[in-house]
């Protein structure tokens, strides 16, 4: 076999020396702090059931799409799917892509023109930040929340703006390495009094926020507000896919120019009929087991502040609560030894995350235990 080329071969040994290098872990069968599935969606019996039994009634016996959503792929369920999805997140049209990084990628690299500028938080998802760089429309970030920030960098830059040109500011509603949101409500105000337009990513709100999980945007009587919303079911609603949530004409535009929809094959019968079961859940056992994380991520506070841990976190309200431990080697050997003692924390490492913000990241759930959260952070202390 040809080898890998030297170039590619120093790029790896840059990144080991580093303490960088990714490797795939083993399922560890440790105590959960590191998934996505913060209600137990993914692993739940019933919602499985639920989801062969929706096939069965729908006399839906197929195993894959076979072919795009354009050619043969467009089976049934697509149209519940986004019907459901419309009227739950109260908006005009959904539109299913294969996943979160396929919504972003398509939506990024369709939406701005050449002459639009786009004003991004510096934390967005990578899947954000490579549909921007996708797309035609010169791109700025912002520091991340500050909203005076973002209003001096699109004063300083809208000299860029062509004649018909849209303004585009991105964010997310939880953001995926630090758990925290930014003032939606103000950022609402103020895109709305210049004309800009914004985005949020709700991949980490759905499920979480709002009074049946709808994500925050709906949470804070927003949805009428927002350009395009991105919800993922990878995360709380324990599946797989994405939709982006907008106007009719947003949802034509995105089918006839979003090359991540376009040109790949469509989700395969049983991955809708589990996002729709999910979306079910939500509103029955979702209620009780998104109080249950509630209280859990109350709980983890309370422990934080009593513990005097409190200046290593990040603050945040979200499942997703990050330790900064600068230096790859350092948050690595504290997740070694969390793992050792029977928690799955994950060290995330730079280049993840900037260099010097590395960080233990705990991702809380329905199905955790307050013992549990107890004897982590316990023994976190006594080693941090
Ligand atoms: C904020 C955000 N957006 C998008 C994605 C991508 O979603 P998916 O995993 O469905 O591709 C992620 C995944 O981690 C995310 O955190």
């Amino acid at each position: 076999m040809q080898k890998l080329p030297q170039p590619l071969l120093k790029k790896m040994a840059d990144r080991r020396a580093t303490g960088g290098l990714r490797s795939l872990p083993q399922n560890t069968g440790l105590v959960d702090f590191s998934s996505n599935d913060y209600l137990g969606f993914a692993q739940n019996e019933a919602l499985f059931s639920k989801s062969f039994q929706l096939l069965l009634t729908e006399n839906i016996a197929q195993n894959g799409a076979s072919g795009s959503r354009l050619l043969t792929g467009n089976h049934k369920l697509y149209g519940v799917l986004e019907t459901l999805l419309a009227t739950f997140h109260e908006v005009e049209r959904a539109l299913v892509f294969n996943s979160g990084y396929d919504a972003n990628m398509g939506f990024f690299g369709a939406v701005p023109q050449r002459g639009d500028l786009v004003f991004y938080d510096e934390h967005i998802h990578a899947s954000m930040r490579d549909g921007i760089r996708m797309g035609l429309a010169k791109a700025y970030k912002f520091a991340h929340n500050d909203i005076t920030a973002l209003e001096a960098t699109i004063d300083q830059n809208k000299d860029g703006l062509g004649p018909e040109g849209v303004v585009y500011v991105v964010t997310e509603a939880v953001f995926s390495m630090d758990g925290d949101s930014p003032d939606l409500k103000k950022l609402a105000k103020m895109c709305l009094s210049k004309g800009h337009h914004l985005v949020v990513d709700e991949a980490h709100a759905v499920g979480i926020f709002g009074n049946k999980g709808e994500g925050l945007v709906q949470h804070l009587g927003l949805q009428k507000q927002v350009f395009a919303r991105i919800v993922t079911f990878g995360k709380a609603l324990g599946g797989h896919g994405a939709a982006i949530l907008g106007t009719e004409d947003l949802v034509d535009y995105l089918m006839n120019f979003a090359r991540s929809f376009i040109y790949t094959t469509a989700l395969t019968p049983h991955t809708l009929a589990t996002i729709i079961s999910a979306y079910g859940f939500l509103q029955e056992q979702g209620l009780e087991e998104r109080e249950r994380l509630h209280e859990h991520i109350h709980y983890f506070g309370q422990r934080v502040e009593a513990l005097g841990l409190a200046r290593h976190f990040l603050p945040s309200l979200s499942p997703i609560q990050s330790c900064v431990v600068a230096g790859n080697d350092k948050v690595l050997t504290l997740s070694g030894h969390l793992m050792d003692k029977g928690f799955d924390v994950k060290a995330i490492r730079s280049p993840t995350v900037p260099a010097g913000k590395e960080r233990l990241r705990f991702c809380l759930h329905s199905t955790n235990s307050a013992e549990e959260m107890g004897l982590v952070l316990e023994l976190l202390s006594k080693k941090i």
